[in-house]
């Protein structure tokens, strides 16, 4: 006799979608037991488009500048205690070129919104980025900017963007954020961004304050009619000198869940098991792989400044040098089962297009490698290696 909740998740593996209410009651109702049907659910669909390939995107944290004040973030205005810095243009060429021999083929320039990173400073850095590494690509990760701006940058040669709309509900979003900043944009923003062809990445942190499982279906159903290439989920993790320094964080347990039913909701997307994942349980990362993530971004940024870009309390690997965390991410892969690829790590929906341009008849017949093959290094002629 199969429960309500494994009857809920084999529905959600077959039409990708639940009635109304249904996410939040899965989600706040299920057991360990029910957990590994949906985890293996989840792998089944994960594999079944990515194969065992767990795609490396280089994280630059190259300003802890912030003009915003949201109320969870280490790096908000209000933090006097937070310490700032930003990278030169020469530092982060330099990250880049380093991530380049560590076989990193995405670099995501992330950082607070820093207004010293005008619209001519970024695409400047995108251009000569894309120029020094043609095979590369450039993931923005700078915050809410008006339209035109996206459109600067995608001209200038970033293809990605992530921007986590933190909660779909209107209340909520006020509860984390102060009042200039309204959910209404940050959707404007994303919106945004897809039409102008980005691959974006939204998301949401677990267990935030206030957040109900409602909210979670609400940014589940969001993410369903957004259709993101990419979603960046975490759990929430108190930071001492912010308004949330004594909430409790979000949990292992429920990020796991909800980065499981995310796959299964959006099959092919892009899905990191996250740093913050990695920082709240020691094999948090692993066991996000083994609920259904692809995606490790491990950091590249200077070691003297990672310490400084503290979103969170407790943050991981701000101790160690990049090659250090490379290794170590290829074992963590291995350790449950994945492998790390050499590839730019486009959604598959990209690869097809890329694999298309290039051998259209092998693509008309349905050639296309969907097991994670990498089109666009392998007709760079680089191999796998
Ligand atoms: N805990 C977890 N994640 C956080 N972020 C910001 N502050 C915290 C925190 N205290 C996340 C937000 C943001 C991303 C860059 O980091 O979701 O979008
Ligand atoms: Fe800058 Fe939150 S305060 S992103």
């Amino acid at each position: 006799m199969s429960t309500v909740n494994e009857r809920r998740i084999e529905e959600l593996a077959r039409e990708r979608t639940l009635p109304a209410g249904e996410l939040a009651a899965l989600l706040s109702t299920l057991t360990d037991g029910e957990a590994e049907l949906l985890y293996a659910r989840s792998r089944e669909v994960r594999e079944r488009y990515y194969g065992k390939d767990v795609y490396l995107r280089g994280l630059i944290e190259f300003t802890s500048h912030c003009r915003n004040d949201c109320l969870y973030c280490g790096l908000r205005r209000s933090n006097a205690r937070a310490e700032r810095y930003r990278l030169s243009e020469e530092q982060i060429l330099a990250c880049c070129d380093q991530g380049y021999e560590l076989d990193f083929r995405t670099f995501v320039l992330q950082g607070g919104e820093d207004v010293a990173f005008t619209d001519d400073v970024v695409c400047d850095l995108v251009r000569k980025i894309r120029a020094r590494h043609p095979d590369c690509a450039v993931t923005l990760s700078i915050g809410e900017r008006p339209r035109e701006s996206y459109e600067r940058f995608f001209e200038a040669g970033a293809e990605r963007y992530l921007l986590r709309q933190e909660t779909s509900n209107p209340w909520h979003y006020g509860r984390l954020h102060p009042a200039e900043l309204s959910i209404a944009n940050r959707k404007r923003c994303l919106r945004d961004l897809k039409e102008i062809g980005y691959q974006v990445g939204c998301g949401i942190m677990v267990g935030s304050p206030y957040q109900t499982w409602d909210f979670v279906e609400e940014d589940l159903r969001y993410m369903a009619d957004l259709q993101p290439e990419m979603v960046g989920i975490g759990p929430f993790i108190p930071h001492k000198d912010t308004p949330f320094a004594n909430f409790s964080a979000g949990t292992l347990e429920d990020t796991l869940h909800l980065l499981a039913v995310i796959r299964l909701m959006l099959p092919e997307v892009l899905l990191p098991a996250t740093t913050a994942l990695g920082t709240i349980d020691p094999r948090g990362r692993e066991l996000g792989l083994l609920a259904g993530a692809n995606v490790v971004m491990p950091n590249l940024s200077p070691r003297d400044v990672r310490a400084k870009y503290l979103l969170y309390d407790g943050k991981i690997c701000t101790g160690d040098e990049a090659a250090e965390c490379r290794l170590c991410m290829a074992r963590r892969c291995a350790s449950v089962g994945y492998e790390v690829k050499v590839c730019r790590g486009d959604h598959v929906s990209r690869q097809r297009v890329a694999s298309e341009a290039e051998a259209p008849s092998l693509a008309a017949a349905g050639g296309t490698d969907a097991s994670g093959g990498c089109p666009l290094v392998e007709s760079l002629g680089r191999g796998l290696g």
